[in-house]
């Protein structure tokens, strides 16, 4: 999926930086960040997989409507990416496939 590339970051080097990780690496974002946006601004083209064929999908709307950007932050699942400004040790992880809401129910 080719969507970071249309993406430029204004300069925001005068905020302070923000260290966190993303799927186990290290990503840097400025305070103020939400987490899609950073995601974004480091080249990261999608936050999750969609349940039925696994295709990627990359935040859109980038104001909460659109639930594409649904994320695994710090342990909690279903969380929109484009909401959530980033904080330092923060942890996000992509969301594979069917959401796990914990149920277990087998009808997701
Ligand atoms: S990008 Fe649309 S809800 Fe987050």
């Amino acid at each position: 999926m080719a969507t970071a590339f249309r993406f430029k970051r204004i300069d925001a080097s005068t905020k302070p930086v923000i260290n966190w990780l993303y799927e186990g690496k290290s990503l840097t974002a400025y305070e103020g960040d939400t987490v899609a946006a950073a995601l974004l601004a480091n080249g990261i083209d999608y936050t999750r997989t969609t349940p039925v064929n696994n295709s990627p999908r990359a935040p859109f709307c980038m104001m909460g409507t659109c639930f594409e950007c649904l994320m695994d932050i710090d342990g909690v699942p279903n969380q929109q990416a484009c909401q959530i400004v980033v904080a330092q040790g923060m942890v996000a992880m992509r969301m594979q496939g069917a959401r796990n809401t914990g149920s277990n129910t087998g009808n997701e």
